[in-house]
């Protein structure tokens, strides 16, 4: 799961996700393509709005997305086009490529980015978390069959 800053969005996804798949068989982890906050834990509206819905991502720790993570990860999920574009410039060869699509690509909603939701106020966080949960939803499925 990646954003730009691993603090707002990219954790919520992590912890969506690691909620709703067998995390003994998958693995789940988020980062940035900005180094902004690295070592920091999550924006506490993002805390906030996960402990809502009875999930804790106050131990997460912001980290930056790195090239080996095409080797470590066979999906790539990103939040945003501007994530996407960055995710690609480190992309070595179609394979690669083919790892990285955009999140909501595995939501039937309106539109297809999650949007920064960082200088906005926690309304914000609470329509990220709910486009955030139906793609993992999808994704969830898809990986449980
Ligand atoms: P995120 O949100 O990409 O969802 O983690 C942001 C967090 C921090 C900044 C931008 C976006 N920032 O500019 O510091």
């Amino acid at each position: 799961m990646v954003c730009l800053g691993n603090i707002c969005r990219s954790p919520l996804a992590e912890g969506i996700l690691q909620s709703k798949i067998d995390n003994a068989k998958v693995y789940v982890d988020s980062a940035g393509t900005a180094g902004y906050h690295l070592g920091n834990s999550p924006d506490p509206r993002s805390i906030e709005v996960a402990k809502q819905n009875g999930i804790d991502i106050s131990h997460q720790r912001c980290r930056k997305f790195i090239e080996a993570d095409f080797s470590s990860f066979d999906y790539i999920y990103v939040m945003d086009q501007s994530n996407y574009n960055n995710v690609l410039k480190l992309a070595n060869g179609l394979t690669e490529i083919n790892k990285v699509q955009l999140l909501l690509s595995e939501a039937s909603l309106e539109t297809n980015e999650v949007p920064d939701p960082y200088y906005g106020g926690v309304r914000g966080f609470e329509s990220v978390y709910q486009m955030i949960d139906k793609a993992c939803d999808s994704i969830a499925n898809k990986l449980n069959q």
